[in-house]
């Protein structure tokens, strides 16, 4: 697309006001993308051209664009009261039915909700209530942390350290510290760190049911359940960060439902909100309030807008919505679809290792003689770009999940245009 005056002179203001972020990993040789608006899977850019968000925003717009339902939601909510704090002795109700909703989507001990705004601070506040947890039980230097290599868990001081990305954590003057990573899909890497460092001084394990940044490695089927078991044969907390996995995206109301895992604390956000409103959760267990509660007046976290009336209140219309749709039999079933059309269609085009759990789709593509790691990853999505598919690369990894309200038709377009990607690419 060439660009018009008037979005020359956008992209001018934009390069000189506006400090993206992750700004180093934009695609190079490409203005930025402009949308202006958007309904179900598709988005519109200034100039009228219509993309398919193959990538569902930032894996966040689990109900797609343009809702009036929830949009009415908003508006209605920020009308009557669109805030009083969860501080200091006030509740609202929209915050106790929000909780009363999720503990029933939760495994059973996890009946407690915290509400904060994003997936890194919710990732910062689970971790605290770990370390918290040991320390009122008189166990302080049992806080150390173990996760994943290639996980991702947000961006603030906490949440890159626990990342597995090193990129994350560069020219930030250092990253904390008794942090462990550990392989993605090994126990035994988990247990041979256990020993190292001793679970006296561990409180938790980091870990996403299946991390999307480290490029969708699926846990072989006796993955969970042994992790599991030797987090409890050494009383260390399971974090589990579902902040891409969580409220629909896998088929399932949470990712841990596949293998009936049960979490000690429960990370949420993208989906909860799907763009609508900031807002993100921590489900505690029972075990870890009443401790904090029996042996301290203070869980000493909480952030202003944590738990804001307008955010509860969409969540909450969130949730609705994905039970009256069908959602997760539908995230299933189309995620099927597209893994199924790639792994018949596209296996001559260079593509191998078509996998998926519901709305999450992710393959390997073959790099073209003498590039380097990457660049095939890169050329797909810019390929994509240019047939108005928006997808994303991790390495020579492309990861597709439209919004779960994709249907049929959506995801015909989705593949086809993929597909005329993986040509361009070919064809060089
Ligand atoms: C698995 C996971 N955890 C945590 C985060 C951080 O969430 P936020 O960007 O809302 O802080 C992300 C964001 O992409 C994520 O994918």
């Amino acid at each position: 697309m060439t660009a018009t005056l008037d979005q020359q002179e956008l992209l001018a203001l934009d390069a000189r006001h506006v400090l993206h972020p992750m700004s180093a990993n934009a695609p190079s040789g490409r203005h930025p993308l402009v949308f202006v608006r958007g309904d179900g899977v598709w988005l519109e850019d200034a100039g009228g051209d219509r993309y398919l968000d193959g990538f569902s925003g930032l894996m966040n717009v689990n109900l797609g664009y343009g809702r009036a339902d929830v949009a009415r939601v908003a508006a209605e909510q920020m009308e009557r009261l669109q805030y009083s704090p969860l501080f200091f002795g006030y509740t609202h109700p929209i915050a106790v039915d929000l909780g009363q909703r999720l503990a029933e989507i939760a495994p059973g001990a996890i009946e407690q909700f915290h509400y904060v705004n994003s997936g890194s601070e919710a990732n910062e506040t689970a971790v605290k209530l770990a370390r918290q947890y040991f320390s009122v039980l008189g166990r302080p230097e049992k806080r150390g942390v173990i996760a994943r290599r290639g996980g991702y868990h947000g961006a603030t001081y906490g949440a890159l350290s626990w990342t597995g990305l090193p990129i994350y954590q560069e020219n930030v003057g250092g990253a904390l510290d008794e942090v462990e990573h550990v392989a993605p899909t090994s126990v035994d890497e988990l247990a041979d760190a256990i020993d190292r460092i001793g679970a006296d001084r561990i409180a938790a394990f980091i870990a996403e049911p299946v991390a999307m940044s480290a490029g969708l490695p699926l846990p072989p089927p006796g993955y969970w359940p042994a992790v599991r078991e030797l987090l409890d044969a050494n009383d260390i907390l399971l974090v589990m960060d579902e902040v891409v996995t969580g409220l629909g995206r896998t088929g399932r109301w949470l990712g841990c439902a596949h293998w009936d895992l049960e979490p000690d604390l429960l990370v949420l956000a993208k989906g909860l909100t799907s763009g609508y409103a900031a807002m993100a959760a921590v489900g505690v267990t029972s075990r870890v309030v009443d401790t904090l509660r029996e042996r301290t007046a203070l869980f000493n976290s909480g952030f202003t807008m944590g738990g804001n009336q307008v955010g509860c209140a969409v969540a909450l219309e969130s949730i609705r919505i994905v039970e009256r749709e069908g959602l997760l039999d539908r995230a299933t079933w189309i995620g099927d679809t597209i893994r199924g059309r790639i792994a018949d269609d596209m296996t001559e085009l260079g593509v191998s290792g078509v996998r998926n759990i519901g709305l999450l789709v992710a393959f390997e593509l073959e790099p073209a003689a003498g590039a380097e790691p990457g660049d095939a990853g890169r050329a797909l999505v810019a390929a994509a770009i240019e047939e108005r598919l928006l997808a994303r690369a991790y390495g020579d990894t492309l990861v597709v999940g439209p919004p779960l309200v994709a249907n049929a038709a959506d995801a015909d377009a989705l593949t086809t245009r993929l597909r005329t990607a993986l040509e361009r690419v070919r064809a060089g």
